[in-house]
């Protein structure tokens, strides 16, 4: 595609000059003999590049520069100014003129401009497609829910929407947090500029501060050539920092001045670095209770929170059990090729009535293994669970799946000798929804390998 051109121009010579000197460089190109033909043509043309004279009779150069802007923003303008109108040139440019060719120009300088101008309108409605995708994946769309306390989670992200306010996100492993920092990024006049992601998590102080604040060469062993941080790669745009309650304390005192002061230097360098960055940080803990215990900075987590957003667990929202399912099922069967089943009432029922400890990210894994290893055309309990489930109403924590929940943990973390990376991997669980649900159920990987 070489883009479409209109040359706009009342001396007739030039506009079919024009017309051929780029029509032979493979755009399409379009002419109007008046400034008031211009306007009409730039309404219905769907240009990319209007190539106008300055000065015409009656509507001038600058009046089709207005239109164009107004009609379409991405519809860029180049202006042809007869010698010596240098001035009104930068007027132009300064009206949204894209560039301007004095006159007499030579050919090659007009191709090159126009090369140039075309490229990057080009480019620039590329990016904005792929942004408008990207959004799609990471909008509202995929997040599923109906529920009250859903409903009041999409509202709150309207409402702060178009600022830079720091979120605090919570709510148990699998409950959407990463999905929300996402949402939140792309529905944010940021969305252009990058989203960066970092885990707080299972890393060490100094590997936290150098994945945030860069380092520079020889700042530790291993430091072998200077590295930019998460925080200056975010420039412009968004930080999610996962798994804020981790953070080792020392880091958080860093962090803390960097947020405050817009400022922050290098592990091992002394220049500051300023960044515009906006913060958005999730935890599953109790951040509340790490304070007290001071395992948190109290100071932090105030500057944290100026808007929380919690996200319920699945068992307190079950009524986007069947909905989640329904999304999931489709979804599924598109990626996987294959047609989508249904669920059988027992198995739905059981599905509403399950505790569902690792959230919507366990929900969607069962989803998914039922819909590729169910053997007949519908989806049963026992394709989703394993085992036939009982009438019994689920929704009260059963004290023996508790039980057998721990003791498969135990074996599993046995059998890898404590290596919760390797009995993770052998679950299909992340490492740290592994050490979170070790947590809920009171075991550590040294009592499994004891006991
Ligand atoms: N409301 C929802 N609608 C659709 N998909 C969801 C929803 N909530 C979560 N998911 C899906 O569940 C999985 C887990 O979501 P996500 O990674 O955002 O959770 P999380 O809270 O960050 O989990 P963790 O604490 O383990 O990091 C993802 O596959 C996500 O797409
Ligand atoms: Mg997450």
């Amino acid at each position: 595609m070489q883009g479409r051109v209109l040359v706009v121009d009342d001396e007739k010579a030039m506009v079919l000059a024009l017309k051929g000197l780029l029509g032979k460089e493979g755009y399409h190109v379009e002419t109007a003999g008046s400034g008031e033909e211009a306007l009409r043509r730039i309404e219905t043309g769907s240009f990319h590049v209007v190539i106008t004279d300055l000065s015409m009779n009656g509507v001038g150069g600058m009046q089709v520069l207005e239109h164009a802007r107004r009609v379409d923003p991405d519809l860029a303008v180049v202006m042809i100014t007869a010698y010596g109108s240098e001035k009104i040139a930068v007027q132009a440019m300064k009206l949204g003129a894209v560039d301007y060719v004095p006159k007499p120009f030579d050919n090659d300088e007009l191709r090159l401009v126009v090369r140039r101008v075309m490229d990057t309108v080009l480019l620039r409605r590329d990016h904005r497609r792929l942004l408008e995708q990207v959004q799609g994946a990471f909008g509202f769309e995929q997040i599923v829910g109906q529920s009250p306390a859903m409903r009041r989670l999409f509202e709150t992200i309207d409402k702060i929407a178009d600022t830079d306010v720091t979120v605090l996100i919570r709510g148990g492993s699998g409950t959407g947090k990463e999905l929300v920092a996402n949402a939140l990024h792309y529905r944010s006049p940021r969305r252009t500029k990058p989203l960066v992601k970092m885990n707080c998590a299972a890393l060490s102080q100094e590997l936290v501060e150098s994945e945030l604040f860069g380092h520079e060469k020889g700042a530790f062993t291993g430091a072998i050539a200077r590295r930019e941080g998460k925080f200056e790669a975010a420039d412009g745009g968004t930080l999610f920092l996962d798994e804020v309650g981790d953070m080792p304390l020392e880091t958080q005192a860093k962090l803390l001045r960097a947020i405050q002061e817009k400022e922050f230097e290098r592990v091992g360098g002394n220049l500051p670095i300023r960044v515009d960055v906006r913060l958005i940080a999730a935890t599953n803990q109790d951040l509340e209770s790490a304070v007290r215990a001071g395992r948190f900075r109290e100071d932090l987590y105030y500057r944290l929170r100026v808007v929380e957003l919690a996200i319920p667990p699945l068992a307190e929202r079950r009524e986007d059990i069947p909905l989640l399912i329904d999304h999931f099922l489709r979804e599924a069967a598109a990626r996987f090729g294959r047609d989508p089943k249904p669920l059988t009432g027992e198995a739905l029922r059981a599905c509403v009535g399950h505790e569902w400890r690792g959230n919507v990210r366990e929900l969607r894994s069962a989803v998914e293994q039922a819909l590729l290893l169910a053997p007949g055309a519908e989806i049963t309990a026992a394709d989703l669970f394993g085992r036939p489930v009982e009438a019994a109403p689920a929704a009260a924590p059963l004290p023996a799946s508790f039980r057998e929940a721990k003791d498969r943990m135990v074996e599993t973390l046995r059998r890898h000798a404590g290596n919760i990376t390797k009995a993770a991997e052998e679950v299909g669980m992340h490492r740290q929804n592994l050490q979170q649900k070790m947590r809920e159920l009171g075991l550590t990987a040294d009592e499994a390998v004891k006991e």
